[in-house]
Parts: structure tokens; C-alpha cells; sequence
């Protein structure tokens, strides 16, 4: 857990925490994390809803419709959570909030596609993935199994949706695509900080960025997993070598490039699929 590496580096402002302040944190982070989960969604809601009006055919403004349904309710489902479960809420933490503003404002259909459906999705899918494996809260174990079922799903059909068009662009052109996912990902990566947590805490936001950037991120497990979707998806989509690789170097320098091959979306939407069937029957 990056918390205790940030505990045990030198001068750290949490290097005497007990279990009060321990505790106290979970609760904290916990509902941060939910917090930053609703207003993905609500991102995803408007982007969802942009791709509608912008993508080039008939078939893709069919399926990007029936995602801007999906996305509200998740919308929904998030939002009551916090209202009903959880004591305190979060505003949108401002790495996630410049990310959607680009990703909703970009004039080109396409990167909205890569960075709503391959980056932002890909990281959330990650993130639900891991408090699925981890919450032993039956309602919410639930909830986000229903909701992975539908986020695999639009994965894979950003990935389809953007394989072929990718093909027939310019290597400038698919350099600017590159360096978007760099961005995005680097945007994605200072979330984890938690800012937001630190400063309710009293803790000194400026010292734990401080100590935070000097961890090396290759050390950093869990962070790392939450780009198990997006480097093998990015890699599918061709950008990982094309051109000079600069994608390539990019997720190396991040230390994350090692989920290359990681598992397939395809087969990982199929099982979850299957949950869901078998939910729906139960
Ligand atoms: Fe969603
Ligand atoms: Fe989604």
C-alpha cells in the first residue's frame, strides 16, 4: 500500500500515525475513492453523450446511446451510496476534473473515444476491480459487479471502434494520439495522492506531494495494476510502436509497460458476463 511507503519515508508529517489516525484515514479514503467513482461516472455520462452527436456512423451513435443509459445509471447507483452509506463526500479531485474537461471539449470525435472509453474507463475498471476483490460490504460487492459487466463492455467497444480507424491515420496524426495517452495516464497516476484526503486530515498536502513524487513508481504494485487495462488496450489499438514508440517509452518511464500482454478485455467481459447472467436468474 503506497500509504506506508509514504510513512516510512524520511521527514514524513504521518510518521507517528497510530490506529486512531489509521482509521480515521481508511474512512476517509474510502470515501474519496467512491466520491472520485461518481463523478468519473457523471464524466462519462457527458462524454457518452458527445460521442452520440459526434462519432461518423449510424451503428456506433446506436451503441454510444445505449452507454449514456448505462452511465446514468451508475450515475445513480454511485450517488445514492454515498447519500445513504457513507458519512462524508468529496468534490471531483482536479487531475480527474482537467482530464474529462479535455476529453469532453476535444473537437475530434476520436480522442474523446480514447480517453473516455481506452483511459478513463480502462483505470475505473481497474479501480473497480480491485475494491471488488477487497470490500467485504455485500451491497457493494454487488453493485460493482454489475457495474464491471457493463465497463468491459465498453472497453472493448472502444477498442473495436478505434482498431481499424487507427490503421488509416498519418504518423503525426497518430503521434497526438500518443502523446494524449501519455498525458492522460500521467493525470491519472497524480490521483493517487489522495490531495483532498491529506488536507481534511490536516496533514501538510505540500510535504506528502513532495515525498510522494520521489517514490519510485515501478515499487508502487497497486498503482501500477490500475494500468492493467489501459497498456494492453493501447497496444491493441497499435499506439504502443508506432511510429518511434513513443507510447512505448512513455509507459516504461512510468513504469507500467509490463502489462503489455496482460489479460484480455474480450475474455474478462465474457465472464463477467457470465455473473451477471446468473445474478439475473438468481
Ligand atoms: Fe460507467
Ligand atoms: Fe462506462
Amino acid at each position: 500500500m503506497y500509504v506506508a511507503m509514504l510513512m516510512e519515508a524520511q521527514g514524513s508529517p504521518i510518521s507517528n500515525w497510530g490506529t486512531k489516525e489509521w482509521t480515521e484515514y481508511s474512512t476517509e479514503s474510502f470515501a474519496w475513492r467512491i466520491s472520485q467513482f461518481m463523478h468519473g461516472e457523471q464524466g462519462a455520462l457527458l462524454a457518452t453523450a458527445k460521442i452520440v452527436e459526434t462519432v461518423p456512423w449510424i451503428d456506433a451513435k446506436y451503441y454510444a446511446a445505449t452507454q449514456v443509459v448505462d452511465e446514468a445509471r451508475h450515475v445513480e447507483v454511485f450517488a445514492r451510496y454515498l447519500q445513504e452509506k457513507i458519512p462524508s463526500e468529496y468534490p471531483i479531485n482536479h487531475h480527474l476534473q482537467d482530464l474529462l474537461d479535455d476529453i469532453i471539449s476535444d473537437s475530434r470525435w476520436d480522442i474523446t473515444y480514447l480517453g473516455m472509453q481506452i483511459m478513463v474507463e480502462g483505470l475505473a475498471l481497474a479501480a473497480f476491480g480491485s475494491m471488488h476483490r477487497l470490500t467485504e460490504e455485500p451491497l457493494l460487492k454487488t453493485l460493482l459487479r454489475y457495474i464491471m459487466s457493463d465497463e468491459a463492455r465498453h472497453v472493448a467497444f472502444g477498442v473495436v471502434s478505434l482498431q481499424e480507424y487507427y490503421q488509416e491515420l498519418t504518423t503525426s496524426e497518430i503521434l497526438e494520439r500518443q502523446e494524449f495517452a501519455h498525458d492522460a495516464a500521467e493525470r491519472m497516476q497524480g490521483r493517487f495522492l489522495q490531495q483532498e484526503v491529506w488536507d481534511r486530515l490536516g496533514v501538510d498536502v505540500r510535504e506528502m506531494s513532495k515525498i510522494f513524487l520521489q517514490q519510485d513508481p515501478s515499487e508502487n504494485i497497486f498503482q501500477q495494476m490500475l494500468f492493467s487495462k489501459i497498456v494492453p488496450n493501447c497496444k491493441k489499438l497499435g499506439l504502443l510502436d508506432a511510429g518511434d514508440g513513443y507510447l512505448r517509452k512513455a509507459f516504461a518511464g512510468m513504469g507500467v509497460i509490463q502489462y503489455e500482454d496482460f489479460v484480455s478485455t474480450d475474455e474478462e467481459y465474457g465472464s463477467l458476463d457470465e455473473v451477471a447472467k446468473d445474478r439475473a436468474l438468481d
